[in-house]
């Protein structure tokens, strides 16, 4: 299935370079100084390979994926109640010991992580925040995404699926021209090569026929 990615027009890129350019993210993440971060489980970064699914949804991801790799460790994290609460249902009747998951904002508690944590981070269908007056929220003008590279070991890769080709040439352009990330390498940029879905989202794309593309990327090594 085709699935177009073509660069972003020249507003969005003006728009890309100049948020890029104020972004402080200390500054950013004043606004939860005064909540409780939940904190990521220490039997998960006990494991020497971890993976984290960034807005897991309902958790299809690492719940699949535990099992098959049972010496790596899963987390996901997601703060939506309805979904969230839908992943603590399946985490309680469907224990896996690699796998972990947390309610939560996903970006104060990957602020608060060490760099060269991770071997995988995924994000599945996120949020297209369609309307221009939202697009601070995608993660290309997000103030975390450099972090989100700094978080990945040296060969540790980042891959983001969406149905919005927009927002993944927004995502492409961002990881290939922001000024705070380096040393990554496109892997992949194209259709998803799956048939059967990876998560809620994509199985419910795939039985429609709607059109989903992919980006891999490789942190230097
Ligand atoms: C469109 S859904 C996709 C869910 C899942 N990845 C899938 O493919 O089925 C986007 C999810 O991202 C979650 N999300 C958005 N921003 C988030 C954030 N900052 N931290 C944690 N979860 C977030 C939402 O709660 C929602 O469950």
């Amino acid at each position: 299935m085709m699935f177009p990615l073509n660069p972003p027009d020249a507003a969005s890129i003006e728009a890309l370079e100049k948020a890029w350019h104020r972004q402080d993210l200390n500054r950013y993440l004043t606004r939860w100084r005064t909540s409780k971060i939940p904190e990521v489980p220490l039997a998960f970064l006990n494991f020497d390979v971890r993976v984290c699914d960034i807005g897991c949804g309902i958790g299809k991801f690492i719940h699949s994926q535990g099992p098959i790799h049972p010496d790596w460790g899963f987390l996901g994290i997601d703060k939506g109640s309805v979904r969230a609460g839908k992943l603590q249902n399946r985490l309680t009747n469907l224990p896996c010991p690699n796998v972990f998951a947390l309610h939560a904002n996903a970006i104060p508690v990957l602020a608060s992580l060490p760099p060269n944590l991770l071997d995988l981070l995924t994000i599945f269908y996120p949020n297209p925040w369609w309307p221009n007056k939202h697009r601070q929220k995608r993660w290309a003008f997000h103030p975390l995404l450099p972090h989100l590279v700094r978080l990945l070991k040296p060969g540790g890769m980042l891959l983001i699926a969406s149905n919005e080709a927009f927002y993944l040439a927004e995502f492409l352009y961002a990881m290939t021209h922001h000024p705070s990330i380096e040393k990554v390498q496109v892997v992949y940029a194209g259709p998803i090569e799956e048939t059967v879905g990876r998560t809620h989202f994509e199985t419910k794309f795939l039985q429609q026929n709607v059109p989903c593309g992919e980006l891999r990327f490789r942190k230097d090594p």
